[in-house]
């Protein structure tokens, strides 16, 4: 196991350009390169590809259990259990098709139209969109995009009768800021004086880089941990955003019961595909020595990436503690991150520009691109990045 499984011949790009959409291989022209949504280059790890053919060779596919299979309940609880120190069992775990889908699943479980919950400004869209979706307000509290600190009393500023819920992104995206306990425990804090619920998005949570740390907000304390909701997920850790795959790890018995009333999946209307259970589980029993070299290669491609953009000229970025995405700011250039997305696209390189659409009013000024692809990809991206900039 090692860096051959991220070496520059495992990308197949005939593959990806027929397969890899949301803003990428498969949307953009031939010749251009997407540094767009996180979702890697690579082909998964071999153990999930074997688990799932063995599943397909025996060729049933008969309806699985409403609440998911047992044994991946079990692996998920058993990872939050020894990894994130989350005091839970497989009867909390509910498997979602993807975060994505699971926050909008909380969302519409726990909140009403007129209720408002506090997310930080930026982050990812799927944060306002959950909200707004449920019939409820986002109320947004600014996060330093500089140096990734918050303004708790002004959090608490925000909070009204009508707030419900505090919606954490940790790690952060796009800022790539891993929350430290002293502010998980403001914010825990903050919960229950008001008593709000916390939903915890820790997607990211394993793609992090020595020495940072991540820690489960609902590890820290029982009180805080009794109001908190955690989704963990698979496409950003084993490259499997085509399968859909995520879980939520209630609190309580109730608040689960709850979710798996409003899902549907107790009518058959709502569930994670059963190959796809199959291939998380796999993934979270024997996937970890993969994942470590995924890590190995994407802290080479952090650091190239890092200092390749703060040589460029009138841009600049910080260092991610986590995620594969950098947050690069683009104010020097004097162009909206829009008109640096159109110039760059004619230079044959998609970024993600950081309108408020995608991530905010606080993200404005930035561009982000995703580094999770093989050096040479990348490298040639930064070829056309840096000769664009040299002639604006
Ligand atoms: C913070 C965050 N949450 C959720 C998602 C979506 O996860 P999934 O692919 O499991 O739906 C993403 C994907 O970019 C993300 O960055």
């Amino acid at each position: 196991m090692g860096s051959n499984l991220f070496s520059d011949n495992m990308v197949n790009i005939a593959i990806l350009r027929q397969r890899a959409f949301n803003y990428r291989w498969a949307v953009v022209a031939p010749d251009v390169i997407p540094l767009t949504a996180a979702d890697p280059d690579f082909p998964i790890a071999d153990i999930i590809k074997e688990k799932m053919t063995s599943y397909i060779k025996e060729g049933y596919f008969s309806y699985g259990p409403p609440e998911g299979f047992l044994s991946f309940r079990e692996a998920c609880a058993e990872r939050a259990i020894h990894h994130n120190s989350i005091e839970c069992n497989s009867e909390v775990i509910f498997p979602t098709p993807g975060v994505a889908s699971g926050m909008s699943l909380i969302a519409k479980t726990f909140l009403s139209k007129g209720d408002e919950a506090i997310i930080f400004d930026p982050v990812d869209f799927l944060f306002r969109l959950s909200i707004e979706n449920a019939g409820a307000t986002p109320v947004c509290c600014p996060i330093d995009i500089k140096t990734g600190e918050i303004d708790f009393d002004f959090m608490e500023s925000l909070i009204t009768p009508k707030t419900k819920m505090i919606w954490l992104c940790n790690p952060h995206n796009p800022l790539g800021k891993v929350f430290t306990s002293d502010e998980l425990i403001k914010i825990g804090k903050l919960a229950l004086k008001y008593q709000l619920w916390i939903v915890s998005d820790e997607i990211w949570s394993n793609i992090i880089y020595n020495p940072a740390k991540h820690i489960s907000i609902a590890s820290l304390d029982s009180e805080i941990a009794n109001k908190t909701l955690t989704l963990f997920g698979f496409s950003k850790d084993f490259c499997l955003a085509g399968l859909s795959v995520g879980y939520i790890i209630s609190p309580t018995r109730e608040a689960h019961n709850n979710l798996v009333q409003h899902s549907g999946c107790l009518a058959t209307t709502y569930g994670v595909s059963v190959l796809a259970q199959v291939a998380a589980e796999a993934a979270l029993r024997d996937g970890w020595n993969w994942h470590a070299a995924f890590i190995e290669h994407l802290y080479k491609m952090r650091n190239y990436a890092v200092s390749r953009f703060n040589k460029m000229p009138q841009i600049s970025c910080n260092c991610p503690h986590a995620t594969y995405v950098l947050f690069i700011n683009i104010d020097s250039l004097n162009m909206t991150s829009q008109a640096v997305y159109d110039y760059l696209l004619k230079a044959k390189v998609a970024v993600v520009p950081c309108t408020p659409q995608f991530f905010g009013e606080g993200a404005k000024g930035h561009i982000r691109i995703s580094y999770a692809t093989s050096h040479q990809i990348l490298q040639e991206a930064l070829d056309r990045i840096e000769k664009a900039l040299n002639h604006i």
